[in-house]
């Protein structure tokens, strides 16, 4: 371990030789974890000069410390739909022949991280599986039938850098017919807005990766320098006061919710998850997920919203071999088969979080008209370990030495990849 650890040291000694004052900051031990999580997340050279950070800080993530949910149902599969319809979640992933609808050739709007084509991903099995529901057929996106219908509307992706990971599918998918111009974003180039001229359609990605009022501290690199301060009473105004001028949203948390945070109710600290050093009661990151999303589902149900409102479950990673500061990896070619992979404990807390919230929520939002629905894309993206950058978020990593020790992402998700096949479910869903 402490030779491995050495190793690594010198390997990323050398590689980040420009960033020793923040070395000589931290300790060997957060120095380890948190040049990584910057590797992993903050380092961007394309698309978006920001932090990709779905996880993104120094803390490791560690186990919810309320009780583990049991450990039954650990595919996280939703129960076969009792009135006989066919639910889209449920399926498989089939051989697929034909092409992608874009490539990084015909695409600008993919996260050069996330580019896996051009950074010289060999192998292309990932790209040729379509989602294939049990009992009902689910068609491709159509760009051309979707712009039609959006005339004059409005779209936003809310959450964390898997929305943006989403949102790059979606233009890509739209600017087969026409390409999307961008009208707005913030200092950091995290919320941004497109519009697509012809049809006056504008889709927005907001960054709000708590969906509650947070104070986040990070340093310049993108590494925290200390907890989260999160109100969990208080939603983020980042995406509650637009959320009238949208008529349709998907709205999505998840992994931010693991990460160490001192938790405040009524301006008043109620307590923490993992901040040993303070003398506050350990709380759980379920806990938290739990009261804010009830907050949030309390909203939207309260918000006499005219549009379609999508909730979308948090995706699981896929590390194998260890964490992605530890070495961990994912290096298949194909998709798992039913079973083969289980939700980690964080994910299978979060989801389970997520489905219990809205299924409270989603009786009291149709009696008051508000149109909720749930996009529970966890089950059949735990079956795509094969479609994530892992050494292929850099520029051709091997180019120098092929045995070149690099980190992974194993949470994002390769564009063209498995994820454009999310859009095929919203089509289904919005039309
Ligand atoms: C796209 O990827 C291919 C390899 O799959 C590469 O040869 C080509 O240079 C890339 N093009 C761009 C514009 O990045
Ligand atoms: C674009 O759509 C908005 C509604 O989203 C509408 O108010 C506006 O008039 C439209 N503009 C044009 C030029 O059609
Ligand atoms: C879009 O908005 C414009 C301007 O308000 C209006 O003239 C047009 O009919 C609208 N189109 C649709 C499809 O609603
Ligand atoms: C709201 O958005 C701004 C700009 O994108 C960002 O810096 C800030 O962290 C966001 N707030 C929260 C609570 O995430
Ligand atoms: C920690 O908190 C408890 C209860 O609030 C208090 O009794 C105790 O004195 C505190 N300890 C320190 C070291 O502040």
């Amino acid at each position: 371990m402490v030779k491995k650890m050495l190793y690594n040291w010198k390997y990323w000694w050398r590689s980040l030789h420009n960033h020793n004052y923040f070395i000589i900051k931290l300790g060997v031990s957060i120095l380890l974890v948190g040049l990584a999580f910057r590797l992993l997340y903050t380092r961007s050279t394309g698309f978006s000069p920001i932090s990709d950070t779905p996880l993104l800080d120094n803390s490791r993530i560690s186990p919810p410390v309320s009780p583990l949910i049991s450990q039954e149902n650990t595919d996280g599969f939703p129960p076969e739909d009792d009135a006989g319809k066919c639910n889209i979640f449920i399926g498989d992933w089939i051989p697929y022949q034909g092409e992608p609808i874009y490539t990084n050739e015909s695409c600008s709007f993919i996260d050069a991280q996330q580019n896996c084509m051009k950074n010289g991903r060999p192998d292309t099995g990932y790209l040729h599986w379509k989602w294939n529901p049990r009992g009902c057929k689910l068609a491709r996106f159509d760009p051309d039938r979707f712009l039609e219908s959006m005339r004059n509307k409005s779209w936003a992706l809310i959450g964390d850098s898997i929305s943006r990971n989403h949102i790059q599918s979606l233009l890509c998918i739209l600017s087969t017919i026409e390409k999307a111009v961008e009208v707005y974003h913030d200092e950091g180039y995290k919320s941004r807005q497109w519009i697509f001229p012809t049809y006056n359609f504008t889709i927005s990605v907001i960054w709000s990766p708590l969906l509650a009022k947070a104070a986040i501290f990070e340093d310049m690199n993108g590494v925290s320098t200390s907890e989260i301060e999160l109100h969990l009473d208080i939603l983020d105004m980042n995406w509650t006061k637009q959320y009238q001028n949208f008529d349709y949203m998907i709205i999505s948390s998840g992994k931010w919710f693991a990460k160490n945070a001192i938790y405040y109710e009524n301006n008043k600290v109620l307590g923490c998850h993992n901040c040993p050093k303070r003398n506050f009661t350990e709380l759980g990151f379920k806990f938290a997920y739990q009261k804010v999303l009830h907050n949030v589902f309390d909203y939207i149900i309260r918000s006499n919203h005219k549009g379609m409102i999508f909730f979308r479950t948090s995706t699981p990673d896929h590390f194998e071999n260890g964490e992605w500061f530890s070495g961990g990896s994912c290096r298949r070619t194909m998709p798992a088969k039913e079973g083969e992979f289980r939700l980690s404990d964080v994910n299978r807390v979060l989801h389970e979080v997520e489905l219990e919230e809205f299924d409270e929520a989603s009786a009291k939002a149709s009696e008051n008209a508000v149109n909720l629905k749930l996009f529970d894309v966890t089950p059949l993206s735990l079956l795509r370990p094969d479609g994530h950058p892992g050494p292929y978020r850099f520029f051709h990593p091997f180019a120098k030495d092929k045995n070149a020790k690099t980190i992974n992402d194993c949470l994002h998700w390769c564009l063209p990849g498995p994820i454009d096949s999310w859009n095929d479910l919203l089509m289904d869903m919005v039309f």
